[in-house]
């Protein structure tokens, strides 16, 4: 009889344990903003970086833009105690996460952490491993809001069962936490991760250039249209709640304004999560411009949710790029990915456009549409005439199509 009670628990404590795992619902349903401390700081972190970089965060408009989590990524960690329970690093986090998290959090904003699946993080510090449900409880008794969860030192690990298995220790810590899978595309999370997390990195790691990758031997890291080219056919996998994530920004950390304003053009296209991974503190006013841009801002957090898609491949090294966006607009960028500026002559009568994920169409011979340009600002006029332009060099034109 004991024996059948202990049984019959615990399968109740199995099946509730499947009923009731899941991801916090209804976290970022446009794709997550912020800043990460990786692009530019790598393992030199500590808490008067953080909290200067929450300051500028505010000072320079970009709390106000929409930019929310301020992410420390690795090497933020010390050591397990007896018990396994894991602690900052005491020299360069002395006051600890929780007053730090309080802090970001006095600011109006959110904080974010990093860890990794394996038992090793890739900077070689603490992984959780073993140590998932104690890392959550952490987590949620710090006052975290986002947790970025890499796939270094993974041996022996299956990531489905590695992330699902963070995936509930975060839900049964309790605590409401973006989570952002960070597997770099290896075994297609797009395919499995919609109920696991919230974002998943789709490709390697981003450098800051446009059209390059770096060779560190076992891998590679990718310029922005490497990392643009690299993974095709996956936009259906995007959505409120589930984005795919080309990786952190690379704006403000030395490739030229023009590249600055087309990697962040495309980010908003792909409806791709936009953390920010320049020094905010001390940034040129052109590229707090770029960050803080409403308007095509509003194309990447357009609550219909849908990443776009390519419509022209390649003329004369220029494609096109459309987002159908909530009420009936259209996102439109011209990428100009080549080493010379272009002339496009863009005749909207004869294109139709038709996006068999969203099912929205785009017929200007039925509506008319007046054109935004939403870097300059100004009026192009409307659909009934072709868009002449010229597009410097790794440059863009984005436009909203408006009714
Ligand atoms: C991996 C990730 C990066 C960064 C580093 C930290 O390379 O892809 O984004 O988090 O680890 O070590």
């Amino acid at each position: 009889m004991k024996y059948y009670c202990a049984a019959m628990l615990a399968g109740l404590v199995l099946i509730s344990g499947s009923l009731y795992a899941q991801k916090f619902e209804g976290l970022a349903l446009t794709p997550p903003m912020g800043w990460n401390s990786w692009n530019t700081f790598a393992c030199n972190v500590d808490e008067a970086l953080i909290r200067e970089m929450t300051d500028a965060v505010v000072s320079s408009g970009m709390k106000d833009a929409g930019y929310t989590y301020i992410v420390i990524d690795d090497c933020w960690h010390g050591q397990r105690d007896s018990l396994g329970f894991i602690h900052p690093d005491p020299q360069r986090f002395p006051s600890g996460i929780k007053v730090l998290a309080d802090y970001i959090h006095s600011k109006g904003l959110k904080f974010g952490i990093y860890s990794c699946a394996g038992d090793k993080t890739c900077g070689g510090r603490p992984g959780s491993r073993g140590h998932e449900y104690q890392d959550a409880i952490s987590y949620a008794q710090w006052g975290v809001d986002y947790l970025k969860y890499d796939w270094c030192n993974n041996t022996g690990l299956n990531s489905v069962g590695a992330y699902t298995t963070m995936r509930d220790a975060l839900y049964a810590a309790g605590r409401p936490i973006v989570f952002s899978l960070c597997e770099w595309g290896d075994t297609k999370p797009w395919e499995w991760a919609k109920d696991v997390g919230h974002l998943w990195r789709i490709t390697g790691d981003i450098t800051d250039c446009f059209d390059c990758e770096v060779n560190h031997g076992s891998w590679s890291s990718w310029g922005i249209i490497k990392t643009i080219e690299l993974r095709k056919g996956i936009r259906q996998y995007a959505g409120p709640g589930h984005w795919n994530d080309p990786d952190m920004m690379e704006v403000g950390r030395g490739m030229t304004l023009n590249e600055d304003r087309a990697h962040f053009s495309m980010w908003a296209m792909l409806a791709a999560p936009l953390m920010a991974g320049n020094d905010l503190r001390n940034m040129k006013k052109e590229v707090t411009e770029v960050l803080t841009n409403k308007d095509v801002l509003a194309v990447d957090q357009d609550s219909l949710g849908v990443q776009g898609l390519k419509f022209n491949d390649n003329e004369n090294g220029v494609e096109t790029w459309v987002k159908p966006l909530k009420n009936g607009d259209w996102a439109i960028c011209f990428l100009n990915k080549s080493e010379q500026k272009q002339k496009i002559d863009f005749d909207w009568a004869k294109k139709y456009i038709a996006d068999d994920i969203s099912k929205k169409t785009l017929n200007t011979n039925k509506t008319t549409y007046s054109i935004k340009d939403l870097w300059t600002k100004k009026n192009l006029g409307s659909t009934k005439k072709n868009l002449i332009a010229e597009i410097p060099s790794h440059d863009v034109l984005m436009v909203r199509l408006m009714k």
